[in-house]
C-alpha cells in the first residue's frame, strides 16, 4: 500500500517507517524540518516538507502523494516535561490533534484515502472501573483544570477520527513509550532517563496510578497490524503488565542505573506542580490490549517492561 505518515521523524514515526517498508509498503514521510530529510530517506520513507498546522500545506502534500492510507502521528512533545506549566507544555500537541488531524481528514477525503490511524494515549482512561480499563472505556470527562484542554484534544482526536464513514478511522490509544528515540532509553542526554537519573521523576503519595506502558518497537508494529488489518474504531496498544508507578518506576531507575526514586507527598506535588501530576501518578488506570491481540493477530516482542526496561533500552 501507499501510505503517507504525517510525523514520520517523531519516536514512534521512526520506528514506523522501516517496519512498514520491511513489509513492502510505500511510505511517504512528513518532517517540517530540511535538514531531517536525509534521516527520513535512510528509513526508507519519500520525504516532504509539511506545516500541520497550514491546511494548504497539508492538502497540497497529501494531493501529490495520493496515499491509499493515512496515519497522524503529529505531537510536539520534544523536551524535557514541564509540569509546572501543563497548560503551556500541551498547547502545541492540542493544536496537532485538533486542527492537525481536521486538515488531515479534509486532505484524505479530497483524494479518496481508504484508511486513517492516528495516534491517541491512554493516559486519561475515565477514573473508575477497576485498574484496566478497555476499549469501551472513556476518557475522563472530568479531568483536573491544568489539563482539561489536552484530554478535550484527544476526545477530539478520537471523535474525528472514529466519526468518518467515508473511509475506515482507527484510533490507537497507545501506553506510555519507551525505548529508542523515546527519551526513556540508554543513551546520553535522553532526556526522561535524564530526569530519573536527577532524581526529579518521583513517586507521588502512594504511587497508586496504574501505568500501561509499551516498547517503541512494539507499538510501531501495533500500528503496522492496525493499518492492515484494523477495523474502525479504537484499539488499546500497551504491554500486558499495567502496573502502579511504585512498582515499574524503581525497576526502570535501575535499569537505567540510577538511584531509587524519591518519594514526595501529594500535597506538596499538588501544590508545585498541580493536580494533573498527581492524578496521573495516584490515580491513573491502565488498558488493556486483548482486542488488539485478538483482531489484529499483534504479537509483542516485550510483553512486559520487566524484560523491556533490561533488554529494550536501546
Ligand atoms: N504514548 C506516549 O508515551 C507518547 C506519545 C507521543 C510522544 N511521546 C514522547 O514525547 C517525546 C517527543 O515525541 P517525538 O520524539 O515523537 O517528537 P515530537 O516533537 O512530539 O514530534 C512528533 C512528530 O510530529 C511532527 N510535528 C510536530 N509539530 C508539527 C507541525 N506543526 N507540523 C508538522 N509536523 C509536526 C514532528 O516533525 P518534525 O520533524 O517537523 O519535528 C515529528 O515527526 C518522546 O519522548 C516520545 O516518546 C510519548
Amino acid at each position: 500500500m501507499k501510505i503517507f505518515i504525517a510525523g514520520a521523524s517523531g519516536a514512534i514515526g521512526s520506528q514506523l517507517v522501516p517496519q512498514l517498508v520491511a513489509r513492502g509498503h510505500e511510505v511517504v514521510g512528513t518532517t517540517r524540518s530540511a535538514a531531517k530529510t536525509g534521516a527520513l530517506r535512510a528509513l526508507g520513507a519519500e520525504p516532504v516538507i509539511v506545516d500541520a498546522l497550514d491546511p494548504d500545506s497539508v492538502a497540497d502534500a497529501v494531493a501529490k502523494a495520493e496515499p491509499e492510507v493515512i496515519v497522524h502521528q503529529l505531537t510536539a512533545l520534544s523536551g524535557p516535561p514541564d509540569f509546572r506549566h501543563a497548560k503551556r507544555m500541551a498547547a502545541a500537541t492540542n493544536r496537532l490533534r485538533t486542527e492537525g488531524t481536521d486538515h488531515l481528514l479534509a486532505a484524505a477525503r479530497a483524494v479518496g484515502v481508504r484508511k486513517f490511524v492516528a495516534q491517541s494515549n491512554a493516559a486519561w482512561m475515565e477514573r473508575t472501573g477497576g485498574p484496566v480499563a478497555d476499549e469501551n472505556g472513556r476518557i475522563e470527562p472530568n479531568p483536573p483544570a491544568d489539563v482539561e484542554s489536552a484530554v478535550a484534544a484527544l476526545r477530539h482526536l478520537e471523535d474525528a477520527v472514529t466519526g468518518i464513514s467515508w473511509a475506515e478511522g482507527i484510533a490507537l490509544r497507545y501506553g506510555g513509550f519507551y525505548g529508542p528515540g523515546t527519551g526513556i532509553e540508554a543513551v546520553p542526554d535522553a532526556v526522561m532517563a535524564e530526569q530519573i537519573r536527577k532524581r526529579k521523576f518521583p513517586i507521588v503519595g502512594g504511587g497508586g496510578g496504574v501505568w500501561s506502558l509499551v516498547h517503541i518497537t512494539d507499538a510501531a508494529s501495533a500500528t503496522v497490524a492496525a493499518i492492515e488489518r484494523g477495523k474502525p474504531g479504537i484499539y488499546h496498544v500497551a504491554d500486558d503488565e499495567p502496573a502502579p508507578v511504585r512498582d515499574w518506576l524503581p525497576e526502570l531507575a535501575r535499569a537505567l542505573g540510577a538511584r531509587p526514586p524519591r518519594r514526595v507527598p501529594a500535597w506538596l506535588v499538588r501544590l508545585l506542580a498541580g493536580k494533573a501530576v498527581v492524578d496521573m501518578m495516584t490515580q491513573a488506570r491502565g488498558i488493556s490490549s486483548e482486542k488488539a491481540k485478538r483482531e489484529l493477530g499483534w504479537t509483542l516482542r516485550y510483553p512486559s517492561w520487566r524484560t523491556g526496561f533490561i533488554e529494550g533500552l536501546g
